[in-house]
């Protein structure tokens, strides 16, 4: 059912049962927000996204607060701004200031600082600087003066995982991580602690990351607004690498990447390929680049070799996350699960028969993938499946530092794309994206039943049904 409201004097139609925030969203009307994710429910705790809205005696959470019809909206008038002014000048009185007031050009205004000058600077470290959340709605709102004294005590950051690292002095708590670590990815690692000066997210029993449960999948990093959750970085090893006489460089570049450096990038939507960012690697000194293609079907042929034959229900996995997530919480069903290469693995594989190809010798090869799946930067780490493995944030970072303008790259075609194998599976053996959904996806294909599962809490469903006898697939594929 439809309603009929008013936003910023605007007549729009709403379905019924949309929030404020989604209805603006739906007709170009950008309310802004910290706390909010999309397809998840409302956490309401930054206060950002607050709307006047005609008849109620206060603001309105626009992310939890449902339309009506007749209802009469405004969200961006002056008493409005002030609030949200007010509001991150209190988020800052809690968070360090490294970045808002610059050291090295004795300026006090977020509006002077040029990102681009920024990474030059020796001063600030965040690895969100730049292109951090709140960060951005400070230089919107003119937050230039800090009117509040800094509270709080300071944690050391935990890097005890050296992939997935914390530092809680950063958090505004949000609680976007908590919700996808628990209630998407069911690992339960995330929560809240203490009240007052010590209110904060910790990992489980307060415990540093590595002896949590935490499963390095590193979905908690892709939803934090600010730098309180990353991956651990490797720009100036990897640039003394590509620039490195004694060293050959062989690079990956994945397509999941296309829509967050087209953002981060401010780039429009399908502007960018794959091509450019090989371009730009080579601009950045890797020799060689192996098309994600050709690492895709090698591990595709491996999944492929599993299924040809097996009892049903055969369950596969190329995911590192996965694989934690099984030793963990369903250790009694480890030796059901049959892992096949990552993506990753295939293309180091790759690599191998290059370097052999070339004459190359093994210890003169370094290899770098640009990817957007964080457990791919943990299985680095963890497992030495390759040397360098970095995310967007990353990638953003080092073309900025080394002048690389993705906007005025030129795209190679030189990329040998490897034949379509022919394979029986097809795309249920290939890439897949994560959502946030509580189910899985079921397809019949060539008679049989297949499951897909798209996170951990899918994952972590499918194995329920395996454990109680119950499972109704052929094929179920687990990625996290
Ligand atoms: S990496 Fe995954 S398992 Fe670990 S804390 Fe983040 S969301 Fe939870
Ligand atoms: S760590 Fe990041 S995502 Fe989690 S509550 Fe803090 S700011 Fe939000
Ligand atoms: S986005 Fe609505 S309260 Fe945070």
């Amino acid at each position: 059912m439809a309603v009929m409201m008013t936003i910023d004097g605007k007549k729009i139609e709403a379905e019924a049962g949309m929030t404020i925030l989604e209805a603006a969203a739906a007709n170009d009307i950008r309310i802004p927000t910290l706390c909010y994710l999309k397809e998840r429910d409302p956490q309401a705790s930054c206060r950002l996204c607050v709307v006047e809205v005609e008849g109620a005696r206060t603001f309105q959470p626009s992310c939890a607060t449902t339309v009506r019809e007749g209802m009469v909206v405004r969200t961006d008038t002056e008493e409005l701004r002030r609030n949200r002014k007010l509001t991150l000048e209190l988020i800052m009185a809690h968070h360090p200031v490294d970045c808002h007031h610059c050291m090295r050009i004795g300026s006090s205004k977020e509006e002077d600082l040029d990102p681009m000058f920024c990474e030059m600077c020796f001063w600030c470290d965040c690895v969100r600087d730049g292109i951090c959340e709140l960060q951005k709605l400070n230089r919107e709102y003119h937050v230039d003066r800090l009117p509040f004294e800094l509270e709080g005590y300071r944690y050391p950051a935990d890097s005890s995982l050296h992939s997935v690292i914390r530092d809680p002095n950063k958090c505004i708590k949000c609680r976007r991580c908590i919700d996808i670590c628990n209630n998407v990815q069911t690992v339960h690692n995330l929560a809240l602690k203490a009240r007052g000066q010590e209110y904060r997210v910790t990992a489980s029993m307060d415990q540093p990351m590595a002896y949590s449960p935490c499963v390095r999948c590193g979905r908690c990093v892709d939803v934090c607004p600010t730098g309180a959750v990353y991956m651990e970085e490797h720009i100036d090893e990897m640039l003394f690498c590509v620039h490195s006489y004694d060293t050959k460089t062989v690079g990956m570049v994945s397509s999941s990447l296309l829509g967050e450096m087209e953002n981060l990038c401010g780039m429009p939507e399908g502007s960018l390929s794959v091509q450019k960012i090989v371009s730009a690697m080579h601009k950045l000194g890797v020799d060689y680049v192996i098309s994600e293609e050709q690492a895709i079907n090698a591990s595709r042929k491996e999944a492929e070799a599993i299924l040809e034959g097996a009892d049903a229900p055969v369950v596969i996995s190329n995911s590192f996350a996965v694989k934690n997530f099984v030793k963990s919480r369903f250790a009694d069903l480890a030796d059901r699960v049959r892992y096949y290469s990552s993506v990753q693995e295939s293309f180091a594989k790759e690599v191998g028969k290059l370097a052999d190809r070339l004459h190359l010798p093994d210890e003169s090869v370094k290899t770098v993938v640009f990817t957007a799946n964080n457990e791919n930067g943990a299985q680095a780490r963890e497992e030495n499946t390759v040397d360098f493995s970095m995310n967007a944030r990353e990638i953003y970072r080092i073309f900025l530092r080394t002048g690389v303008d993705l906007c005025r790259t030129v795209a190679t075609d030189a990329l040998k794309q490897d034949p379509d194998p022919k394979l029986v599976y097809g795309d249920v053996t290939g890439p897949v994206v994560f959502d946030h959904s509580a189910d899985p996806e079921v397809r019949r294909l060539n008679g049989k039943l297949i499951a897909v599962a798209h996170n951990l809490g899918q994952s972590a469903k499918l194995l329920e049904e395996i454990r109680a006898g119950n499972s109704p697939y052929d094929v179920i594929r687990l990625n996290g």
